[in-house]
């Protein structure tokens, strides 16, 4: 009896490691920089520590741009990925199409409302239900620069954007690339927002931005951040066109470029090579908009598959990726901070802690709005546009005085 009654206990524990070994999420994500990585590997680990297997279905490339086109294909072919790594206004464009797994009963019973910010609530439901799981909150008007090249200039950190075009004049005589900048056209945008931001302050991004205001979007504020765009170009090493951002982060890591415009997932490139800030690097407000961020935030969506099997792995996933101590481990390796506002801030690095005490800042102050470069401005047509425009006039295809007259008329066209 008893072998009898040890034998179908190993048969059972056969069994649950297989149901186990079974239930695995297949993840199309764009994380394949070092920080990145680094990040999403703390997800794997704490999947695989509750029986979740991970197959991963990685699409290199910036702010996701060819991972939506590969998620297109997949799901034109009829077979979705079990979770999705997304942005903002692309949330909601599959939402609206009905294919999204439905959230709800997990939401309430982690008590999602209560803790995440209204601002990211806004594009993790639609029409009311939970649709997606928020795994941190990115902001992009930040600044890099090499601390050694900063303490060389015997410069104090740029305020505004004559501050900015000194301390870029001071790294030139260094003899270093001033500015580090990725030549494509989500870079190139990421740049712009700040510009916007900085020179016309939070009323005029929305205006010009989020409400796409034709005077704002050809007047002269505009005209006065295309010029400056003219002129941050000139901070340009000379084969910046098509460079990756993470590539432009090592330039800046490696002293051979004094500063670089990115948001915060700079800083896991950082990071991943053992730099620490204060020390090594700074971290700053892009010049011009402290007090003001432009938030994106990467969301995990789980597709409606139809399978028990499935949903259910994508439950423990979202449930995970919402744990309070999963947002400290993760968001602490990848530059971003929490999704959830109940998490403390003693594990986070300087950067981290500013990232945090500026979003609540903002939150209460009025003075957070999402992102255009990544997906949390505008739906995608939209970003597209600005982008064509920001791009072929950073790269000297038209003038300053076309960007101002083709601007309005693209964004209108885009609507
Ligand atoms: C952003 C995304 C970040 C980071 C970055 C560069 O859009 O939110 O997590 O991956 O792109 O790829």
């Amino acid at each position: 009896m008893r072998r009898i009654l040890m034998a179908s206990a190993a048969i059972s524990v056969l069994a649950s490691a297989t149901a186990r070994a079974e239930e695995s999420v297949e993840v199309l994500h764009w994380w394949t920089a070092g920080g990145e990585a680094a990040a999403l590997n703390v997800l794997k680990e704490d999947l695989a520590s509750k029986g979740v297997g991970w197959s991963d279905m990685p699409v290199a490339g910036g702010s996701g741009v060819q991972a939506m086109t590969a998620l297109r294909a997949r799901v034109t072919a009829g077979d979705p990925p079990t979770a999705v790594q997304m942005l903002g206004f692309d949330i909601r464009d599959w939402a609206e199409m009905g294919v999204l797994g439905n959230l709800d009963d997990l939401a309430a019973e982690q008590g999602w409302a209560e803790v995440i910010p209204e601002a990211i609530q806004a594009f993790s439901k639609y029409d009311d239900h939970w649709i997606a799981a928020p795994v941190n909150v990115h902001s992009t008007n930040w600044l890099w620069i090499n601390k050694a090249a900063l303490d060389a200039a015997g410069a104090e950190p740029p305020e505004d954007m004559d501050g900015l075009f000194a301390m870029l004049d001071a790294f030139n005589e260094q003899g270093i690339t001033p500015l580090a900048h990725g030549g494509q056209p989500w870079q190139d945008g990421t740049l712009w927002e700040s510009v916007v931001l900085s020179r016309g302050g939070m009323d005029f991004y929305r205006q010009a931005v989020l409400d796409a205001d034709a005077d704002a979007l050809g007047g002269d504020t505009m005209r006065q951040v295309f010029d400056d765009m003219s002129k941050l170009r000139e901070y340009f090493d000379g084969s910046f066109s098509g460079r990756d951002w993470n590539l432009a982060s090592a330039m800046v890591i490696e002293g051979q470029a004094g500063a670089q415009q990115m948001g915060d997932w700079a800083k896991g490139e950082f990071l991943s090579a053992d730099q620490v800030p204060g020390e090594d690097f700074v971290c700053i407000r892009f010049p011009g908009t402290q007090g003001s961020i432009l938030f994106n935030s990467d969301q995990f969506v789980m597709f409606d598959l139809g399978d028990d099997e499935k949903r259910s792995a994508q439950l423990k996933m979202a449930a995970a990726v919402e744990d309070p101590a999963f947002q400290v481990a993760f968001n602490t390796v990848k530059g971003s901070v929490p999704a959830r506002t109940d998490v403390p801030d003693t594990d986070f690095d300087d950067c981290g802690k500013k990232g945090m005490a500026d979003l609540v800042e903002a939150a209460a102050g009025g003075t957070l709005a999402g992102s255009l470069a990544h997906g949390h401005g505008q739906p995608s047509a939209v970003k597209e546009a600005v982008f064509d425009v920001v791009t072929q006039h950073l790269n000297g295809q038209i003038t300053t005085d076309e960007a101002l007259t083709r601007l309005p008329q693209a964004v209108a066209a885009a609507q």
